[in-house]
């Protein structure tokens, strides 16, 4: 299939506009640093986050944390970035070399299709959840302790209910992406950014001002106690570097694709990174405030916000956990549709698909798919236990499969693309960019191959406890 397009990469310095190739492009810089920034911002900055932390003892963590954001994430993303402008293309056709027609970068390209397809289908089910709950605080949170967080319980292992919330995203997931790049993906990020922003703002500023929990959520974030840091979590914080910032499957190669030639965009990585480690600080502060305030400890693992949450939004009332929960589903459904286009744009370009027939049958392909997850009672040996779907997607892709992705990425832009490539599209050689190049070619393939040896449980002076 599709042979005439796969590797003529536009002659240097041309410019391909999107109408000349049939192709989507953003509308405006402002449309594609909301869309770039919605991939980013998701379950990991809202849900992930604050738990991890929590976990990792605060504020060392932050700090490895946003080191790695600095490092490693920011110079994939560039890297990212510039491997879908230069080729227009999806991950799959973006990763083939120039009239090669069987180079086996492509599996990269195919590797990141891959994980969009298994990210997206419990990503979902997680969105799902968010909606639910959207609803419950809707109806108000009432009850014992127990009660309230028996509620997360019986909607986890009820597959009935968790199917149907899952069925609700998928649906806004895949009714925004058939719309299209400027009219559906971009759309649609410039009204749910700047709306996640203001609620989240307001929930800062409650937690700030409106509880007496302020003071110390911000001295756990930000004041470091290097005893509490360990191997483990300097590792967990790269990882999460990664997957907050969407990188390792084509996610930014996919966006960066419908970006103009003009565009600057190291400027814009820097813009996208920012923004999406300031929202995470800022769910960091809303969320430990109100923990703090109630005396609740720190570190409660993946039940800070379906379990702990509720009991106190019980205290708080609808005002706060209605926006709370309406943040967590904007922040999902932004993220979402990247993992979709991810998927849809390969079939579209390398396909010929239709964008309507590709987000149908994928959408609805994942969403069966996404049924696994959703069945906590389905399990498989895996590991050495039993376990579900769910867990098994999530530990497969983001231990496995986006490392491995992040660091073939790495690579290709540090010794593949040719140095003309890489200066044009970087937009200067200047010291940046041999800062740039140093980084990608030694600092962050080493950095990321740590991560997965750490996710292989292969680091000889890491206890695995097993
Ligand atoms: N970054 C999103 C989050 O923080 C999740 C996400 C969207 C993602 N697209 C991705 C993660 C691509 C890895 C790769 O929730």
């Amino acid at each position: 299939m599709a042979n005439s397009e796969t590797t003529e990469f536009p002659p240097d310095g041309s410019i391909i506009s999107g109408t000349a190739t049939g192709r989507g492009q953003w509308g405006t810089r402002l449309g594609f640093i909301m869309a770039a920034a919605g991939s980013a911002v998701g379950l990991g900055n809202i849900w992930k986050f604050p738990y991890i932390t929590g976990e990792y003892g605060g504020g060392a963590f932050v700090l490895v944390y946003l080191g790695a954001v600095v490092i490693v994430g920011l110079p994939l993303m560039i890297a990212e970035f510039m491997i879908g402008r230069r080729a227009q293309q999806n991950p799959v056709g973006a990763f083939q070399r120039r009239h090669r027609q069987g180079s086996p970068w492509q599996l990269v390209g195919w590797l990141g299709v891959a994980s969009g397809f298994i990210i997206l289908s419990f990503y979902s089910v997680v969105a799902g959840w968010a909606l639910a709950y959207v609803f419950k605080s809707i109806v108000g949170f009432s009850g014992t302790a127990e009660q309230i967080q028996s509620q997360f319980t019986d909607l986890v292992l009820n597959p009935r209910d968790s199917i149907l919330w899952h069925t609700a995203f998928m649906s806004l997931c895949i009714a925004i992406v058939y719309g299209g790049i400027q009219r559906g993906i971009e759309r649609w990020s410039k009204i749910l950014m700047p709306a996640l922003l203001v609620i989240l703002l307001g929930l800062m500023l409650y937690g700030l001002l409106g509880t007496t929990g302020g003071s110390r959520a911000i001295a756990f974030l930000f004041e470091p106690d290097f005893s509490k840091l360990s191997a483990e979590g300097v590792l967990s914080a790269l990882g999460h570097a990664f997957f907050t910032l969407s990188l390792g499957m084509g996610a930014m190669i996919t966006y960066g694709s419908y970006m103009k030639r003009e565009a600057n965009l190291v400027r814009d990585a820097i813009t996208i990174s920012i923004l999406d480690t300031v929202i995470a600080l800022m769910a960091g502060i809303a969320i430990f405030s109100l923990v703090f305030h109630y005396g609740m400890e720190p570190g409660q693992s993946v039940g800070l916000i379906f379990k702990t949450l509720p009991v106190l939004f019980a205290e708080t009332g609808p005002i706060i956990s209605i926006p709370f929960f309406v943040l967590l589903s904007f922040a999902a459904l932004t993220s979402a549709i990247s993992l979709l286009e991810v998927v849809v744009s390969y079939f579209v370009d390398k396909r010929g698909w239709s964008r309507r027939t590709a987000t149908l049958v994928l959408g609805s392909a994942i969403y069966l798919f996404g049924f696994l997850s959703a069945n906590a009672a389905w399990t498989v040996p895996f590991r050495g236990k039993q376990q579900g779907f769910f867990d098994i997607f999530d530990f497969v892709s983001t231990n496995y499969m986006l490392p491995v992705g992040g660091f073939l990425t790495c690579l290709f832009v540090a010794w593949v693309m040719k140095e003309k490539d890489r200066a044009r599209e970087f937009g200067s050689s200047g010291r940046l960019f041999v800062g740039f190049k140093i980084v990608l070619r030694f600092i962050a393939p080493v950095a990321v191959l740590l991560v997965l040896l750490h996710g292989l449980e292969l680091l000889p002076w890491v206890d695995y406890g097993n």
